[in-house]
């Protein structure tokens, strides 16, 4: 099998934050140099990225005066311009400053809240300026250490308050760009509020302007919460939700290691670009890694291309498996098929239903299902030894 190079139409996209993060955990101090945002651009832009994806504070330093910003605003512009690059999608810090230290649409202190919401719009008028499509809120410091500290009702009226506002304020000013909520079940807070797929889904369904609002789940996230990456994704579409992705590796639940994507599980992975490609996702293949800060430069670029790579190599598996005729025979004998005919005949009600018959319950029984036979063609197309 020959490596696949990145296209831009493979619409890849990284976070700012991802490769110039340098290095800096709760132990060290960075290990990398800062990195100056165009230089990024060229070498993503190098590598055959699509686009990119940033935070307010990634480009223009917190406490920035206008003119300054003005000024990094134009040389992004120009960066972007020169290298083709586009920005897909944008999202607001709301968790490095110190007053973010108990939340931001979620702090109980109301002035914080009020700041926070500000900071979001400024920045999402950036975005709509820069053509972003979809706006990313992730609320890591939304959440507590302790019982008492939080009133949960209380703050996702909060939360929802602050979703409703900005949805009238996209609407108000005629802006083309959706949000996606990026849930997170802990780390850096003890706990996260909307800390899976799962409550974010039902979290927006009270919101205003739900239609406009769905989510960004992150792989190691899921993980994290020792929830099926894939599965997440997958009803995720099924509910028209998932706007933005996070493509990342983590091994199993413990610190939110980020890892470039493919690495960690790859299981995991494998079975989360079947279920992207399966599902139809169209939007920017967006990966939010950071490279371990045991590595210098050329090692930040290494990771990132890998990202890339990772992703083209078990698209090409995905494809290959589900092509393969004998996992199209394994598919039908595992009755995946059927699972995808109604339970009831056309028109049938629950009186008919209840008044037929069927198999006797040991007839039903009698049977064995094929999955793991179904599984083996899977890994032996993820380890190499069949297709393409
Ligand atoms: C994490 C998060 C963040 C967010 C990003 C967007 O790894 O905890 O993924 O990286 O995605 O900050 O706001
Ligand atoms: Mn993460
Ligand atoms: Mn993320």
């Amino acid at each position: 099998m020959t490596i696949p190079t990145p296209q831009p139409s493979d619409k890849f996209s990284f976070g700012l934050w991802t490769v110039a993060y340098p290095g800096r955990d709760p132990f060290g101090e960075p290990t990398r140099a800062p990195m100056d945002p165009i230089y990024a651009l060229e070498r993503l832009a190098g590598l055959g990225a699509y686009g990119v994806n940033f935070h307010d504070d990634d480009l223009i330093p917190f406490g920035s005066d206008d003119s300054s910003r003005t000024a990094i605003i134009d040389r992004w512009k120009k960066g972007l311009a020169d290298t083709g690059l586009a920005v897909t999608t944008a999202t607001t810090n709301l968790f490095s400053h110190p007053l973010f230290k108990d939340g931001g649409f979620t702090s109980n202190d109301r002035e914080v809240r009020r700041f926070a919401l500000r900071k979001v719009m400024r920045n999402i008028d950036l975005a709509a300026e820069l053509g972003a499509k979809v706006y990313v809120c992730w609320g890591g410091r939304e959440g507590a250490e302790s019982g008492a500290a939080k009133d949960v009702a209380a703050a996702l009226d909060r939360y929802r308050e602050g979703f409703n506002l900005l949805g009238e304020f996209v609407h108000d000013k005629g802006y083309d760009i959706k949000f996606a909520i990026e849930p997170k079940p802990n780390e850096p807070r003890g706990d996260i509020l909307l800390p899976t797929i799962g409550h974010a889904l039902a979290f927006i369904e009270t919101l205003d302007r739900s239609e406009n609002v769905g989510v960004n789940p992150e792989i190691g996230h899921e993980e994290m919460a020792g929830l099926n990456a894939a599965h997440g994704y997958a009803q995720a579409m099924w509910q028209g939700k998932l706007f933005h992705i996070d493509l990342n590796g983590q091994s199993g639940p413990r610190y939110d290691q980020d890892f470039r994507f493919g690495a960690g599980n790859a299981r995991g992975a494998f079975w989360v670009v079947d279920a992207l490609l399966s599902g139809g996702y169209d939007g920017p293949v967006h990966f939010d890694f950071k490279t371990p800060r045991t590595e210098d430069d050329e090692g930040v670029w290494t990771a990132a291309a890998a990202c890339m790579t990772n992703y083209l190599i078990l698209r090409d598996k995905a494809i290959a498996f589900r092509a393969d005729p004998e996992v199209q025979a394994a598919l039908v004998a595992a009755k995946l098929p059927e699972l995808a005919k109604p339970t009831l005949n056309e028109g049938e009600s629950w009186s008919e239903l209840e008044a037929s018959t069927g198999p006797s319950p040991d007839e039903l029984a009698d049977y064995g299902a094929g999955f793991e036979h179904l599984d083996q063609l899977a890994l032996e197309h993820l380890y190499g030894v069949r297709g393409a």
